[in-house]
């Protein structure tokens, strides 16, 4: 089998390694990868140029799989969903694992979430959206801080400002709608009732009626230690996450999951793909959703797939075909990643810092600690620096840079969380780059259940 993944970060190489573990995978492509994925065995990078974020731009991939007899293409990111790269597949007759655009819409648009939860009695927080400003800092003075502001579309996780004082969010309104800080994403913003609570990942497989949890996971949006400075697209995650207990995980699936499937179904469009459920979990257990994504989380990809015995592309193919089973296998450790990002990280990133200690590949899947890749390339030599060049199988001997904000995660297997963060943080402080930062603490919640 051939198979193609989209997409350029840890998520993907969580990806495309694990499809590359399966015996009947001849050949994974990555379309564009990373420094990871071009060193990963059975793995190749690809440049298609219109990967697309543009609508309706999804000819390169359609073109590519049919010279390249793709068996399955599994999207990462949600730009490419959100634009209908699933629908053009179908169209082609390509098997292409993931929503349609019109599913997607439940992370392409907060204001389409929000209306779909009210719709369907799916617990999350209490919102008005606004265009104009002045009508949306009225609505803040009425109901107080603290108090939450998202930018409508997508911003990479970037486009939501937990304001604890209304002067910041004021000044949220000013960023997003009066000096367009999100460009046509924050054209719009919602704004949401603050919620308190201890945050879970809860994803799912779905083929269109049958539902497969993912083991459950936690992220750490914040930059620093303490969950303290500006919200990042996450800076570190492990599985599974304690605080989804199994009532929690009931009520979940009972009161999240499942509506999403039977409303999707009904409304003619059944969800097929990836779907996250960010989730506060209140005091006594009762889980709302803060945000609905179409595609696996990153960085919460590695430390699951880390975990995951089934064969990922086994499952993709049960879901293509719509005979999903209602559980996968997963080690009983614990897995936990510490994403490394670059300097100025999250404001902004730094390309072309030589990456130095990163522990040498190895091809044995059981090994304990794996350096996945993000925001990495090659150093260009001088004497070729073509597309080619990037792609080919001599790429071992070239220095690895950094290329964007969030650099490396690296995912650790242990049997307890304490054990794999001491684990992951040991390669991880062998690993060096100009301006490099991670946060010590990941896994810090579980880690004072596991001391009680
Ligand atoms: P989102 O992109 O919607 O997931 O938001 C990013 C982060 O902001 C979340 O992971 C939460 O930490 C925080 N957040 C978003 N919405 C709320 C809310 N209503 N109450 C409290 N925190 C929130
Ligand atoms: N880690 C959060 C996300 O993937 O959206």
């Amino acid at each position: 089998m051939n198979i193609l993944v989209l997409g350029a970060g840890g998520r993907e190489h969580a990806l495309a390694w694990q499809c590359a573990k399966d015996s009947k995978v001849q050949q994974v492509y990555v379309a564009p990868g990373n420094a990871g994925t071009a060193l990963e065995p059975k793995c190749k990078n690809v440049v298609l140029k219109t990967t697309s974020e543009t609508a309706g731009e999804h000819s390169a991939v359609i073109d590519f799989c049919q010279n390249n007899n793709i068996d399955m293409v599994i999207v990462g990111p949600e730009a490419p969903l959100v634009t209908g790269i699933v629908d053009a597949c179908r169209d082609a007759g390509i098997k292409a694992w993931g929503p349609t655009a019109y599913c997607a819409q439940l992370e392409g648009s907060k204001t389409f979430a929000k209306e779909f939860m009210a719709t369907n009695n799916i617990p999350t927080a209490a919102y008005e959206g606004f265009t104009d400003a002045a009508l949306a800092k009225n609505y803040i003075d009425e109901q107080g801080a603290p108090i939450v502001i998202k930018a409508d579309g997508l911003a990479a996780g970037k486009g939501v400002i937990v304001a604890e004082t209304i002067e910041q969010a004021h000044a949220a309104i000013d960023d997003m709608l009066a000096s367009n800080k999100f460009g046509e994403a924050g054209s719009r913003v919602v704004i949401e009732q603050f919620l308190s609570g201890e945050e879970a990942s809860f994803i799912c497989m779905i083929d269109g009626d049958n539902i497969l949890p993912m083991a459950t996971s936690q992220d750490h949006k914040r930059a620093f230690e303490g969950d303290m400075g500006p919200n990042t697209g996450g800076m570190g995650a492990y599985s599974p996450a304690p605080v989804v207990t199994d009532s929690v995980y009931e009520k979940t699936m009972a009161q999240v999951i499942q509506p999403v499937v039977d409303a999707m179904k009904s409304a003619g469009h059944p969800y097929t793909g990836f779907l996250y459920a960010g989730l506060m979990i209140d005091e006594s257990g009762n889980p709302s959703v803060i945000e609905f994504n179409c595609r696996l989380g990153d960085p919460e990809t590695q430390p699951i797939l880390m975990r995951l015995q089934s064969s990922m592309v086994d499952l993709v193919a049960q879901g293509l075909a719509g005979n999903l089973p209602s559980q996968a296998d997963w080690d009983d450790r614990v897995a936990l990643g510490i994403v490394v990002a670059s300097k100025g990280y999250p404001e902004s990133s730094s390309k072309g810092d030589v990456i130095s200690g990163l522990p040498a590949l190895t091809t044995d899947i059981n090994t304990a600690v794996k350096v996945f890749h993000a925001g990495t390339t090659f150093a260009k030599s001088n004497d070729s620096d073509s597309a080619d060049d990037y792609t080919n199988n001599t790429n071992s001997e070239k220095e690895v840079v950094t290329d964007g904000g969030r650099v490396l995660c690296v995912t650790a297997l242990a049997n307890t969380i304490s054990n794999a963060q001491q684990a992951a943080l040991m390669v991880t402080g062998a690993i060096s780059f100009e301006g490099a930062h991670y946060r010590r603490d990941i896994g810090h919640h579980a880690i004072s259940r596991e001391m009680l």
